[in-house]
């Protein structure tokens, strides 16, 4: 009987020392600390092949000549990244909503989540719904996973009074449509900078005081407060996790990576190799971060930011479908973006 018993428990006491060797190799890996090395197996998918791509990140379509970009596999220091399966991935979240909130870098980590899924499961039958600027939805109906993209460019509120368009740093309405989702990204910086024709409020409030202006950076950080504030008192980390998309950089001024100011993305073809950048950290990221420490509720912090301020070379530039002025904010598709998610699923797995 003893022998029986030693017997059936013989799988479970391999996986524990199986278990417990895996997790003293690998010490808390930092995903985020590492290098691009050249893969000859990247891209992982075509990207000509991938029906939901927007023509504002598809560079190989709107004549860029170059393909380097696209071969680079981030490695991080210490571990190595779990190869992405997207069936696996719709398996693990079967029955359940993704929804990627934020500015158009969010769209850009949705897009680059489409294609790497159609990648996996080409088949698939899939129902679109929104498909507006401000809302699109994809539900694989196989696996009954919705995964969607809500535009707010500040994450907070732009409301309309009789004054005119009023940026609210305390008011987040929207987060009630948030919450059906049980996985949230979020990201928001780009337009906190925006000034001119290019912003879309004339007053900032800030409790109860209403301004023309105010620091941006002030601005930003009392609004992801707000944001903060609301994870605390409306997610529930049962049901939702969540993650923050860390700032994404821009590669405007050569300055950034040791070249001339007047450089920007435009014909770069190879990542910046050196293992600081020599801009160093995005100040924003300070702000982010201490709003997430301020956070009670696990928050993951996907920390892109380093990483992709290496890849100089994987921007849109002047090869985007969408010619409005040269693009050195979003990323190609594919491309960079394919890891942050790549990196978002390591995260999750683990
Ligand atoms: C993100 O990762 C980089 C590289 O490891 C690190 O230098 C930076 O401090 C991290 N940012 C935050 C906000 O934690
Ligand atoms: C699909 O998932 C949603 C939740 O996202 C759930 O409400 C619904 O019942 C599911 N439908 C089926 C057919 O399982
Ligand atoms: C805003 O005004 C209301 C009503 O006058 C007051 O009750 C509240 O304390 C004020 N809030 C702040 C932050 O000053
Ligand atoms: C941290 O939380 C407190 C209490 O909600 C708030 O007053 C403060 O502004 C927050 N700080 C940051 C950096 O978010
Ligand atoms: C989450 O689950 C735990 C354990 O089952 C439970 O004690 C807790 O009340 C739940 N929290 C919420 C907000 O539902």
């Amino acid at each position: 009987m003893g022998f029986n018993i030693a017997l059936l428990c013989m799988p479970l006491l391999l996986q524990l020392v199986q278990s417990l060797i895996i997790k003293n190799s690998q010490p808390s890996c930092n995903l985020y600390e590492g290098t691009w090395v050249y893969d000859e197996s990247y891209p992982l998918y075509d990207a000509s092949r991938c029906p939901h791509l927007r023509r504002e990140f598809d560079c190989q379509k709107y004549g860029r000549p170059d393909k380097d970009y696209l071969k680079y596999r981030w490695q991080p220091t210490s571990c190595n990244v779990p190869m992405f399966d997207g069936k696996e991935f719709l398996r693990i979240w079967a029955g359940k909503k993704i929804m990627f909130v934020g500015d158009s870098l969010s769209l850009n980590q949705w897009q680059s989540l489409l294609c790497m899924l159609h990648a996996s499961v080409p088949d698939a039958t899939i129902k679109s719904s929104g498909d507006t600027i401000d809302f699109s939805s994809m539900t694989y109906q196989d696996y009954n996973v919705t995964v969607m993209y809500y535009r707010t460019p500040y994450l907070v509120d732009i409301i309309n009074e009789k004054i005119g368009r009023i940026l609210n740093l305390d008011s987040l309405q929207a987060g009630k449509q948030w919450l059906q989702a049980n996985l949230l990204i979020f990201n928001t910086w780009h337009w906190w900078l925006r000034s001119g024709k290019y912003q879309p409020w004339d007053f900032i409030q800030d409790g109860n005081t209403t301004l023309r202006d105010m620091d941006r950076t002030l601005a930003f950080s009392k609004a992801l407060a707000t944001w903060g504030r609301w994870v605390e008192s409306s997610v529930n980390p049962n049901t939702t996790k969540v993650f923050y998309q860390g700032v994404s950089p821009s590669h405007y001024h050569g300055t950034d990576w040791g070249e001339s100011y007047t450089k920007s993305c435009a014909g770069e073809m190879e990542p910046f190799m050196g293992t600081e950048y020599p801009a160093g950290p995005v100040p924003q990221e300070e702000v982010v971060k201490s709003a997430l420490e301020n956070i009670s509720k696990p928050v993951h912090l996907l920390n892109i930011t380093f990483l992709s301020q290496l890849r100089k070379d994987a921007h849109p530039s002047s090869y985007s479908g969408i010619k409005l002025r040269m693009d050195c904010s979003h990323w190609c598709i594919a491309g960079v973006p394919d890891v942050w998610n790549s990196l978002m699923y390591a995260a999750l797995l683990s």
